[in-house]
C-alpha cells in the first residue's frame, strides 16, 4: 500500500478519462496495447485519510473495450506480486506483469507486442529513474509501419520532474560530479550539451530557478520533437505553493492530442482528505508554453552530444 497526496489523484483521474477515450476512438482495431514502465502499487491511499483509490493498472485493466495486451513493470517485488494478483483470471487475453527494470527489459518485452496495434506507454517513474533510450525504443517500436500505413506511433504520456532535476544537480558542482548526478541526468536526455548550458548558467546565476526549471523542462520536449512527436501536451501538476512535476504528452495524432487536452482540462472534483466531500476545480485551459520558447530564452544552448 502506497500513500499519495491529492495531487497523484488528478493524475489518475486524467489518465482514467484518457484511456476510456482511447478505447473508444480505437474500438474498431483487433488490438489494442498498454504499456506501464513503473506500475506501481495496487492499493493507493490519499495521504491522511482512509480513502482508497485505484493505481494505474487497475485502471488499464477496468477500460472498456479491453487492451488486449497489457505489460506493467514494477521493480519492487511486493508490488509485482500485487500486480500479478490482480491481473490473475486475465486469461482471455494477454496480460504480463515484468518484475524487474523497465529499461532494461523494454526492447524483449516489445518485441512479443504487435506492431499494427493502436498503443499508449505511461511512463510514471517516482523520480529520475526512466531513461531516454527507453523512451527511444517506444518510439521506434512501430515506427516503420506508422510511416508505411500513415498511423501512429506510441502514444506516450510521461513524468518529468524539472524540480528533480534542480534538486538533484543543486548549487555544488563537485559534490554533484562526485555522486554522478550529471550522468543520470544525461541517461534522462539521453544526451549531454543545452542542459549543462542551462545548468551552468544557474549555477553564475546568469538565469532565474525558474528560467532554469523552464528549459529543463522544454529541452525534454525538444527531444521528443525530435523523435517526430509533433503533438505535444505538457501539463504543470502543482501544489498551492510549487509545481511538483510535469506530465507531458507526446502523439503524431492530432486526435489523440485533442482527447488528452481534453481530460486536461475537465473540471474535476479532487478528494480532500478527513471530509466527506471533495473539492470541486475548474481545469485552467491548455496553454502551449513549448512552441517558440528558445527566442524568449536568454541563453544560446550548444547542441545535443548523443550518449555513446
Ligand atoms: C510513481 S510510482 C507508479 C504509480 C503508478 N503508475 C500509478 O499511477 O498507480 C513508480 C513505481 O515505479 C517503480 N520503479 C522505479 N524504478 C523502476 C524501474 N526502473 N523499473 C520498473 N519499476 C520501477 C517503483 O517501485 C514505483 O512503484
Amino acid at each position: 500500500m502506497r500513500e499519495w497526496s491529492s495531487h497523484s489523484y488528478e493524475k489518475i483521474s486524467i489518465l482514467s478519462d484518457y484511456l476510456g477515450q482511447f478505447a473508444r476512438a480505437t474500438q474498431r482495431a483487433p488490438n489494442r496495447v498498454y504499456i506501464d514502465a513503473f506500475a506501481g502499487d495496487t492499493i493507493n491511499l490519499l495521504k491522511g485519510s482512509v480513502q482508497q483509490f485505484p493505481g494505474s493498472a487497475e485502471l488499464a485493466l477496468g477500460v472498456t473495450p479491453a487492451f488486449t495486451h497489457v505489460r506493467l513493470f514494477e521493480k519492487h517485488r511486493a508490488r509485482a506480486d500485487a500486480l500479478r494478483s490482480l491481473a490473475s483470471g486475465e486469461s482471455h487475453r494477454s496480460v504480463e506483469v515484468i518484475e524487474g527494470d523497465s529499461n532494461g527489459r523494454m526492447v524483449e518485452t516489445l518485441a512479443g507486442l504487435p506492431t499494427q496495434a493502436p498503443t499508449f506507454a505511461f511512463l510514471d517513474p517516482d523520480g529520475m529513474e526512466l531513461h531516454w533510450s527507453t523512451i527511444r525504443t517506444i518510439a521506434d517500436h512501430k515506427r516503420a509501419y506508422a510511416k508505411q500505413m500513415s498511423r501512429s506511433k506510441v502514444e506516450m504520456w510521461i513524468l518529468f520532474s524539472s524540480a528533480g532535476i534542480v534538486r538533484m544537480l543543486g548549487s555544488n558542482r563537485s559534490f554533484a560530479e562526485q555522486q554522478g548526478f550529471p550522468e543520470t541526468v544525461a541517461r534522462l536526455y539521453g544526451a549531454w550539451g543545452p542542459w549543462q548550458a542551462v545548468w551552468e548558467a544557474r549555477l553564475d546565476r546568469r538565469i532565474t530557478p525558474g528560467d532554469a526549471k523552464r528549459a529543463y523542462l522544454f529541452l525534454y520536449m525538444d527531444r521528443l520533437l525530435e523523435l517526430g512527436y509533433h503533438h505535444l501536451l505538457v501539463r504543470p501538476i502543482k501544489t498551492s505553493r510549487n509545481e511538483l512535476y510535469a506530465m507531458v504528452f507526446a502523439s503524431d495524432s492530432p486526435a489523440g492530442s485533442r482527447l488528452m487536452q481534453w481530460a486536461q482540462e475537465r473540471d474535476r472534483v479532487r478528494p480532500k482528505p478527513d471530509t466527506l466531500f471533495g473539492v470541486p476545480e475548474a481545469r485552467p485551459a491548455y496553454e502551449d508554453l513549448h512552441t517558440g520558447w528558445r527566442d524568449e530564452f536568454p541563453l544560446d544552448l550548444p547542441p545535443w552530444v548523443e550518449l555513446g
